[in-house]
């Protein structure tokens, strides 16, 4: 299994486009009967492994000695692993996480006889490989091994904590924003400038707009950015369809004229002053291919903003000049 992600990682290393396409194309399957799939197969087949249940012993008996951290557990989704018998004893209880315990056990608690995560912490690929053994198959976390966290070394234990979790929810090593923004330095400024989305006030979170854990939009986005939808789940109102489009929102996305974060303009916008928006876009130059402001405007344009008059810039069901 392990060998056959990381041949995944290489080709996403190469061509990440080039990857996409191919899987969402089928090609991946049919190139199935050539050595490279049979390979593949193969690699999928030792992929269960003959259990040797001998091994095993159980979580009771972990509790003896290890009560508190027992205790601990059993107030976690994770104590779910105990009781659950469907998928052998490999995936059950602690050994689910720490592999089979009764060598372990048996020595007195002998801590070379057992799995730790100890001696790989700093190998976040290692550590996330064991929780993806069940985590991966959950749409939210399949592509955790090829984001942009695993590339970097960051790694499921850097935000969470299966046995220390400071917030109960999640089993997260901290709060967000804090939890995002103790290694995100320069975003943390963009939320500190005067008009912000409400990230430190906890009104909304980094992960409404981003899955941390991996995706196949840029900069972790759970819709791409040229896309509107990723602000329109909660922005309703600029969603549409309006019968006069105004077309850079369907064609390049919200942040074609604001900013995610923060800035110093009160509608987020990506200027300063809205005027300087529009006319950065509506040029005079002779080439461009959006119209400039009529003539009359130029006199008008220093003293007022466009959206004095253009009121409806998000689309207008009546209007093709976006007036009320
Ligand atoms: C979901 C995976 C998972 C399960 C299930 C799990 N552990 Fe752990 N365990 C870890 C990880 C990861 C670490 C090390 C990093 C850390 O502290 O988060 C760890 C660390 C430990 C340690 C080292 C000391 C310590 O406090 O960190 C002990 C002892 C331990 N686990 C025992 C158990 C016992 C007993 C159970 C069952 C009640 C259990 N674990 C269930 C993942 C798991
Ligand atoms: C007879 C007592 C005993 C039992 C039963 C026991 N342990 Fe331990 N365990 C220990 C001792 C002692 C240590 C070493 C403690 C230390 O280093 O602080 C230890 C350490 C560990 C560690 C950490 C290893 C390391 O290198 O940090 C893990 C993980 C662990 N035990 C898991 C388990 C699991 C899972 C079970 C049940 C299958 C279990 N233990 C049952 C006594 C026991
Ligand atoms: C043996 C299978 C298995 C392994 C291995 C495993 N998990 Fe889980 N995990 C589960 C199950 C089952 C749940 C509960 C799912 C639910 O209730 O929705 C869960 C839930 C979680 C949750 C959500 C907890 C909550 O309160 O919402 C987190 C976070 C998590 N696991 C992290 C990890 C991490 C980190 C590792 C690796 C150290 C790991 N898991 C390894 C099976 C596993
Ligand atoms: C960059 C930090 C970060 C990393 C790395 C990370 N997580 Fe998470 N994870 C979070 C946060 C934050 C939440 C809670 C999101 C929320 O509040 O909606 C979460 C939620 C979860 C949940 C519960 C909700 C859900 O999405 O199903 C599970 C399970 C989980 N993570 C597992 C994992 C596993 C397994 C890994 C490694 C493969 C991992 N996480 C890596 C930050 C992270
Ligand atoms: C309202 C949605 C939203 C929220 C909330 C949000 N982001 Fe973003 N973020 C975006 C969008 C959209 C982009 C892409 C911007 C672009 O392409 O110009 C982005 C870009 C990024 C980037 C890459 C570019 C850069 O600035 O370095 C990082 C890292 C990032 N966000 C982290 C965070 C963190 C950490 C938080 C929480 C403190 C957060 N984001 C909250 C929407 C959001
Ligand atoms: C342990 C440090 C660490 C933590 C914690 C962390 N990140 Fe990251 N994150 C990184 C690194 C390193 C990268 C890859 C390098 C980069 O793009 O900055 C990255 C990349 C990203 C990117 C992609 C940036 C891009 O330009 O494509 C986003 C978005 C992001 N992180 C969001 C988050 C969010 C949201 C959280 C909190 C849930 C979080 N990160 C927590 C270290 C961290
Ligand atoms: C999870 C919900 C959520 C998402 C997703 C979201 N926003 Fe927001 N947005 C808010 C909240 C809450 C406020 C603060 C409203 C207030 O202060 O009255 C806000 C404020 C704003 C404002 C300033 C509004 C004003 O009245 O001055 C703009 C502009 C904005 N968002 C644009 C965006 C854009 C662009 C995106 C996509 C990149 C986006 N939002 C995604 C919830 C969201
Ligand atoms: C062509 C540039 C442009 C695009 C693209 C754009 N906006 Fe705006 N938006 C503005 C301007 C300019 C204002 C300020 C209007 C004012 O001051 O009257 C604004 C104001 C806002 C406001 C706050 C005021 C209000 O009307 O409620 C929100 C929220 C907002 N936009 C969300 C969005 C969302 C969501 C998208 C994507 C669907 C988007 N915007 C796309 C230019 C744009
Ligand atoms: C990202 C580039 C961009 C920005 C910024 C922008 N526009 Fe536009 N706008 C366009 C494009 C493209 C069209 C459609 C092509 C055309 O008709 O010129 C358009 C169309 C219009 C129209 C309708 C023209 C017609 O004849 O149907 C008006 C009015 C308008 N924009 C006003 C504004 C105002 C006011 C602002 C500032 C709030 C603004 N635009 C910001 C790109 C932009
Ligand atoms: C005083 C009100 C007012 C202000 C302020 C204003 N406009 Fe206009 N705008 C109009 C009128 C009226 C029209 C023409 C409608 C028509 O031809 O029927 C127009 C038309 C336009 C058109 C369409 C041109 C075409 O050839 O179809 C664009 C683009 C435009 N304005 C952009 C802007 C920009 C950019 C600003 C800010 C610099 C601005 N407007 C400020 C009233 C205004």
């Amino acid at each position: 299994m392990y060998a056959r992600s990381s041949k995944v990682l290489t080709i996403a290393a190469f061509t990440w486009a080039a990857f996409i396409l191919l899987v969402g194309s089928g090609l991946a399957q049919s190139t199935s009967s050539n050595d490279t799939g049979t390979e593949a197969k193969a690699a999928l087949q030792n992929q269960q492994p003959t259990v040797d249940t001998s091994k095993y012993i159980g979580s009771e008996s972990c509790k003896k000695c290890h009560e508190f951290l027992f205790k601990g557990f059993e107030r976690t989704k994770h104590f779910q692993l105990v009781s659950d018998t469907r998928r052998g004893q490999a995936f059950q209880g602690c050994e689910g996480c720490h592999g089979p315990g009764r060598a372990h056990v048996e020595s007195g608690g002998d801590p070379q006889k057992i799995r730790s995560f100890k001696n790989i912490l700093t190998d976040a690929k290692k550590t996330s490989q064991w929780c993806l053994n069940c985590h991966q198959y959950e749409s939210e976390h399949n592509n955790f091994a090829r984001s942009p966290h695993m590339s970097a070394n960051v790694g499921c234990l850097d935000c969470h904590s299966v046995h220390h979790a400071n917030v109960a929810v999640h089993l997260l090593s901290s709060e967000q924003p804090q939890l995002c923004i103790h290694c995100h330095k320069n975003v943390s400024s963009e939320f500190d400038r005067p008009f912000r989305h409400p990230v430190n006030e906890h009104l909304i979170s980094c992960t409404d707009c981003h899955n941390q854990h991996g995706g196949s939009n840029a900069h972790m986005l759970r819709s791409a950015a040229g896309q509107a939808e990723i602000c329109t789940k909660c922005h309703t109102a600029m969603a549409g369809p309006f019968a006069f489009e105004h077309s850079p929102i369907k064609l390049e996305g919200c942040i074609s004229c604001h900013v995610p974060h923060g800035s110093s303009n009160p509608r987020l916008l990506t200027r300063p002053e809205v005027n300087q928006l529009c006319l950065e876009c509506h040029t005079f130059t002779t080439n461009s291919i959006v119209k400039a402001p009529p003539s009359f405007h130029n006199q008008l344009q220093q003293y007022q903003a466009c959206t004095m008059c253009h009121v409806q810039v998000h689309g207008s069901h009546s209007d093709r000049y976006f007036f009320r």
